[in-house]
């Protein structure tokens, strides 16, 4: 059996930073994203690699979508998913008044019940299989009140509650269960004015996908279960 990451919302940003680096570093991945064409971009960068690199377009909101990027996975009989990072994600950076009933129920349906649903699909395999982790990317909304992120706030911290129970249900199971909640990072979630104006205080995706990687190294002998990363010099 082959072994991979299953990276959700890899198609840009810190997903696809987080393949490039695991890819490196001579692990094998499962790259999905809604968009077909930022995964054709992801194999091309990565052709050196093919072999080990799997892509699927993958829409977490839609558990039909997941269930189909699943089945074509484990077409070939020979792979097996020993780790999740849940890593697609949306915001509205809108107040709370503001936010329409569609992205609010967006916002929920992908950065909370998608990545709820996609830890149920691999979970039994990874319990039989008596090894496993699941890493959910959150964000510094869990620790700090961030204003124009009301319901983006609600998706992370309901991720984090429900990971902070499922970490203790299967602890002894040998799943490692990481919650990483990164500070402000350029990429495409954030409009382009924040990032010309606050840009050089910013982390890059690739500062994440490297934090993220050392965990993964020294997990064999500590189990970190949370992993805070912000600029060096605070928040935005
Ligand atoms: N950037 C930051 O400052 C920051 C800080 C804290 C936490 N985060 C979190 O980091 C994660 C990655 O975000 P990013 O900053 O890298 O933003 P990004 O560049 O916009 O990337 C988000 C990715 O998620 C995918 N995606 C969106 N909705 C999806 C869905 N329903 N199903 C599957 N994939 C979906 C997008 O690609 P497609 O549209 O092709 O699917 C894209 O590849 C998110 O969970 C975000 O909340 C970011």
């Amino acid at each position: 059996m082959k072994l991979y990451f299953w990276i959700t919302g890899a198609g840009n940003g810190i997903g696809r930073e987080l393949t490039r680096e695991l890819i490196s570093n001579g692990y094998s991945v499962f790259a999905t994203s809604r968009t077909a064409e930022k995964l054709y971009t992801l194999q091309d960068e990565l052709a050196d690699f093919a072999s080990q690199l799997v892509t699927g377009v993958c829409d977490v909101a839609k558990p039909e979508s997941v269930d189909t990027a699943l089945v074509e996975f484990y077409k070939t009989g020979d792979r097996q998913i020993t780790s999740l990072i849940n890593n697609a994600g949306i915001t509205s950076f809108r107040s709370a008044t503001d936010d329409s009933w569609n992205e609010i129920q967006a916002i929920i349906q992908t950065n909370l019940l998608g990545a709820v649903y996609c830890i149920n699909k691999i979970l039994p395999a990874m319990i039989a299989g008596g090894e496993g982790s699941i890493i959910n990317i959150l964000s510094v909304v869990c620790k700090k009140v961030f204003t124009k992120s009301s319901i983006y706030s609600a998706s992370k911290a309901g991720l984090e509650a429900y990971a902070n129970v499922l970490r203790e249900e299967v602890r002894k199971k040998n799943i490692h269960v990481l919650n990483v909640y990164p500070g402000a990072t350029i990429t495409g979630i954030w409009p382009d004015s924040v990032v010309e104006a606050h840009g050089s205080k910013m982390m890059t995706a690739a500062d994440v996908a490297k934090a993220i990687m050392q965990v993964l190294i020294n997990r064999q002998t500590a189990y970190c279960e949370e992993l805070i990363l912000r600029p060096v010099t605070g928040d935005l």
